[in-house]
């Protein structure tokens, strides 16, 4: 019998977590093979509703999952993590300023990488859902400098999944027959979904779309501006898709990728791509052996180029805001 991998969720009250830690127990994200010991970690005012969350797991009566406990401690909730899932944040509120929302955001994640340095599993991957998502991994990770780099990561595969979404919808095609979609940059407005790289079926997805003022108004806008189309429908953000995409981001670092296929994560730049070294941005990555390698040597026209650096642009502004404040 294996012994449990230890997962510490935080913001474990919330609703992402909702969607996640049932998906987590059924055995979804590391396979049918491996028990489970879950560690959720919230802030004090949310225990007693990570308490009823804890009843509802128990009472799912997964066959494997071997262990739940909830604390307000990072170092005790991080303790002996595996795969940490950064989920719990800040958000912006009312009257709040940018400055003031990475600010809260830098507390977070100074204390979590910390945490994470002292107490997680030397094997332990971090992947980073709140937001914002890529800047609060790099926090993290320049606070857990005895963790290796390529350990941290931040939540694009969201929109990776509706970038093959919506390319499905508009070819007929099933999401499945879709393969080598990117997504570059950060996890906001900016981010660049790039089709010119992708297939469905055999066939290279611009020809099979065959309509460039589709790609350039329609489908980068719709997977840009996707979250704020869901908040407007459903009065609250993404939950269940975030949840699931955190899944399959889980799964494909630790499992693989498939054979002829990439996905987007955000990961620390090697300065691939001329994107800085050390920023935290999404780039096609495949999965082997539970280390990711960024695909190299994609010939990048000056379209992606432009939308590239301008993505990346606003992360190093971000880098800047939350250097200014000292926070990594
Ligand atoms: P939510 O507000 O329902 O839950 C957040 C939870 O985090 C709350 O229970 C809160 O008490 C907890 N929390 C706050 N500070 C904490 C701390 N220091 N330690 C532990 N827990 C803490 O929010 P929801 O909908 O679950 O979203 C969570 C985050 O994910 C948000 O920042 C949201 O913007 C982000 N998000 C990211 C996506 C992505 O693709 N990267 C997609 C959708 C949401």
């Amino acid at each position: 019998d294996q012994a449990p991998v230890t997962v510490t969720v935080t913001g474990a009250s919330g609703q992402i977590a909702y969607g996640l830690l049932f998906r987590i127990a059924a055995g979804d994200m590391l396979g049918p093979d491996a028990p489970v010991r879950l560690r959720l970690l919230e802030i004090p005012a949310a225990v007693r509703a990570a308490e009823g969350v804890a009843m509802e797991l128990e009472d799912g009566a997964f066959p494997l999952l071997s262990d739940v406990e909830i604390t307000d401690d990072p170092t005790i909730g991080f303790d002996g993590a595996s795969v940490a899932m950064l989920v719990g944040a800040r958000p912006r509120t009312q009257g709040m300023e940018r400055g003031d929302l990475l600010a809260a955001n830098g507390a977070i994640f100074t204390t979590q990488g910390r945490a994470i340095e002292a107490a997680a599993a030397d094997d332990v991957k971090v992947l980073v859902v709140g937001n914002p998502a890529n800047t609060n991994a790099l926090i993290a990770m320049n606070n857990a400098p005895g963790v290796p780099r390529t350990r941290f990561s931040a939540l694009t595969r969201l929109d990776h999944n509706r970038a093959i979404a919506q390319l499905a919808h508009r070819t007929g095609e099933p999401a499945a027959s879709i393969r080598r979609m990117t997504v570059w940059g950060n996890h906001s407005a900016t981010q660049y979904p790039d089709l010119s790289h992708a297939f469905v079926g055999n066939k290279p997805a611009e020809d099979a779309v065959s309509d460039r003022t589709w790609i350039e108004d329609t489908f980068i806008p719709t997977v840009q501006q996707r979250g704020s189309a869901i908040i407007e429908a459903r009065g609250s953000s993404s939950a269940a898709s975030a949840a699931s995409a955190a899944i399959d981001h889980v799964r494909d670092w630790t499992a693989g990728t498939s054979d002829g296929d990439w996905v987007s994560m955000a990961v620390c730049s090697d300065g691939s791509y001329g994107v800085p070294e050390g920023l935290i941005s999404s780039f096609p990555v495949t999965c082997a052996d539970g280390e990711f390698r960024i695909v190299p040597n994609l010939d990048i026209d000056d379209f992606s180029r432009a939308r590239i650096d301008l993505s990346v642009a606003e992360l190093a502004q971000e880098r800047d805001a939350v250097r200014a404040l000292g926070l990594v």
